[in-house]
């Protein structure tokens, strides 16, 4: 059978994801408000390019991406988490997010700090309660190892500690890629490795994988930092000038708009280059690849 498409694998698979993310956070016996919470944040309609990186990498392997719901919806749980922190008042202070005012606005500060916590610790449940019988406990436990770190210290929240401080700085081209790499990249990456580890993938495949992950997660930050810039309010549906406002470290504001743009170009190159190595059917991991290039929001 001839592969959909990424645009029909979105639709479809978007819809999936949405069902799977209210059905989860409906099972909780936890107080409403901090139910409520969870879910405008999570029903605020991001691009959910992490989940459908896990899918579409189970679908290259010739697996069920359903089988991935789950994982998917975990991932995006942390990553929903990541903004509704990184926009309260003591980090980025911004007021908008995914069109809607942001999780703080709504909820107040100390429910929207409390609503990000309980995201990120029900993903790892989350993880442990995949079926069994598409993932083995071992499997499952490698899956919740590199989430956590991609997601802790040594990943997401080092680099937006590293993003806050080199406010006001200077920084080199490495010390700005180190932010980059960590903020952005690891969560990116991780979502690629994921779908390796839950289709059984071996070691080559899976060093080819984590490759092209991770220099589409370099891509994907730079292109948000170009966006910050360039960027349409209406369609990206958060503050345009936030950067500049909070006297961040930015690729525009070191190599300027035209030199962001060419380290874009390099990451994209690199990606594509070492997803063609794994020799897998490929097709919508590149689609997503030319995607993250070409993104207006
Ligand atoms: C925004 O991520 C924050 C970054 C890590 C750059 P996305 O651009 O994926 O945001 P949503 O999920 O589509 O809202
Ligand atoms: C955020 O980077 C990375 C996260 C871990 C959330 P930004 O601060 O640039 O993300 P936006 O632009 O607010 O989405
Ligand atoms: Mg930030
Ligand atoms: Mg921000
Ligand atoms: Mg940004």
């Amino acid at each position: 059978m001839e592969s959909q498409g990424l645009k029909a694998f979105s639709r479809e698979y978007k819809q999936l994801l949405e069902k799977e993310l209210r059905h989860l956070v409906e099972e909780l016996d936890a107080p409403l408000i901090l139910k409520e919470s969870m879910v405008y944040s999570l029903e605020a309609g991001g691009k959910r390019i992490r989940p459908l990186l896990l899918l579409a990498t189970l679908e290259a392997f010739g697996i069920d991406p359903k089988n991935g719901l789950p994982a998917a919806a975990a991932i995006e749980m942390i990553h929903t988490y990541s903004l509704i922190h990184d926009d309260l008042p003591s980090m980025d202070n911004d007021d908008l997010r995914r069109g809607k005012p942001t999780n703080h606005k709504v909820f107040g500060d100390a429910v929207a700090t409390l609503a990000g916590d309980a995201l990120l610790t029900y993903s790892f449940e989350v993880i442990n309660n995949i079926s069994n019988d598409f993932a083995s406990a071992e499997t499952k436990l490698n899956v919740i190892t590199e989430m956590a770190k991609a997601a802790g210290a040594e990943g997401m929240v080092g680099g937006q500690v590293a993003d806050m401080e080199g406010e006001e700085k200077t920084l080199t081209l490495e010390e700005l890629e180190y932010i980059h790499i960590h903020k952005t990249g690891k969560l990116l990456r991780f979502s690629v490795l994921a779908g390796a580890l839950l289709a059984g993938a071996n070691k080559t495949q899976i060093e080819s994988l984590s490759q092209f992950a991770h220099h589409l997660g370099l891509a994907f930050q730079i292109q948000d930092d170009i966006l910050d810039v360039t960027g349409n309010q209406q369609l990206i549906g958060k503050p345009i000038g936030s950067d500049t406002a909070n006297h961040k470290s930015t690729y525009p504001q070191l190599l300027s708009l035209e030199g962001a743009k060419d380290a874009l170009g390099s990451q994209i190159t690199l990606a594509k280059e070492n997803l063609k190595k794994t020799g897998l059917n490929t097709n919508l991991l590149l689609e997503i690849t030319d995607l993250v290039a070409t993104r207006n929001h």
